[in-house]
C-alpha cells in the first residue's frame, strides 16, 4: 500500500458495548452542533457532506442485518458513516478475538479538505485502533487492496459522485466483497449515481436486495453481488 494510511494494530476488544456507546455519543455531538473539531483548532461543518442521522441509522441496520464484521467505504470526510459501520461491526463480532481494523475508509482529502475531523472524531470515541484510513483516491486504492488479497463483508460507496467514479468504485468493490455480499450506494437522488447502479443491475452483476429499504425513500441502494459471478460473453453489451 503506497498511500498514507492510519493502520489499526491488531487488538482485542475489551468491551464492545462500551465502545458502541462511545461511538453514538461522539456522533450525536456532531449531529447536535452541526460541526466537528478539526486539527489545529479548526471546525468543520457537517452539512451537506456528512451522512444524515436517519440515513446512517438505516446503513447501520443493513450492516447489522447482513452480519458485517469487516467493512470498506469510499468517502470518509467527518467519519459519520464510518462510525455507524463500526458500531454494527462491533455488534456483529462474536467475541473478543484478536482482529485488525473493522472499517477501512478511503478518502484522499481527509487532511486537506476535512482537517482530519473524521480521524479526530473516531479517536475521541476511543475506536481509532479499529479504523484504517487510506488517504488516496479510491480508483488507485481499491485495485491495490484486491492485489493484496483483502476481503470485506460489506461496502459503502460515498466518494466521488461523478458517474465513472461511482461505476469504478462498484467495479472494484464487487471483487473485494465477492458473491452474495452487499454494496450500499449512497445518494440515489443523483442521476450520475442512478446511472452507474443501473449498469450493474442491467448487466446482471448485482441485484437490488429485496429486504432493503426502498432506494427512493432511503436514498441509497442496497445491491447484492450475484452468486453466479460474471457469466456474460466477452462482447456482451445491453443498453441501460
Ligand atoms: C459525501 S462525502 C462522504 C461523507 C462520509 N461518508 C460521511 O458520512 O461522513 C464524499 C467524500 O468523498 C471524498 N472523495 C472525493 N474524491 C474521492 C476519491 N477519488 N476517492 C475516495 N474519496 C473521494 C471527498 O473528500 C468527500 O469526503
Amino acid at each position: 500500500m503506497t498511500g498514507r494510511t492510519t493502520e489499526a494494530a491488531a487488538d482485542s476488544l475489551s468491551d464492545a458495548a462500551t465502545l458502541r456507546a462511545r461511538l453514538a455519543e461522539a456522533r450525536s455531538a456532531i449531529y447536535r452542533t452541526g460541526v466537528a473539531p478539526g486539527s489545529n483548532g479548526t471546525t468543520v461543518r457537517a452539512w451537506p457532506v456528512g451522512v444524515t442521522e436517519e440515513r446512517g441509522l438505516a446503513l447501520a441496520r443493513v450492516a447489522k442485518t447482513h452480519g458485517a464484521r469487516r467493512c470498506i467505504e469510499t468517502g470518509f470526510a467527518l467519519g459519520l458513516s464510518a462510525s455507524f459501520l463500526l458500531e454494527s461491526c462491533l455488534e456483529n463480532l462474536h467475541d473478543a478475538d484478536t482482529h485488525g481494523p473493522l472499517v477501512t475508509s478511503i478518502d484522499p482529502f481527509e487532511d486537506a479538505a476535512w482537517k482530519n475531523s473524521g480521524v479526530l472524531h473516531l479517536r475521541s470515541a476511543g475506536v481509532g485502533h479499529l479504523h484504517r484510513l487510506i488517504q488516496q483516491p479510491s480508483e488507485y486504492t481499491l485495485p491495490e487492496l484486491i492485489q493484496a488479497g483483502e476481503r470485506f463483508d460489506l461496502a459503502f460507496v460515498d466518494g466521488d459522485h461523478r458517474f465513472e467514479h461511482v461505476a469504478l468504485d462498484i467495479f472494484y468493490l464487487r471483487r473485494l466483497v465477492g458473491p452474495e455480499r452487499i454494496i450500499v450506494v449512497d445518494d440515489m437522488w443523483m442521476a450520475s449515481v442512478r446511472k452507474a447502479v443501473a449498469f450493474y443491475l442491467s448487466a446482471g452483476l448485482c441485484e437490488l436486495e429485496p429486504s432493503a429499504p426502498d432506494p427512493r425513500s432511503a436514498k441509497f441502494a442496497v445491491l447484492r453481488v450475484v452468486a453466479k459471478g460474471d457469466t456474460r460473453e466477452w462482447d456482451h453489451f445491453a443498453d441501460f
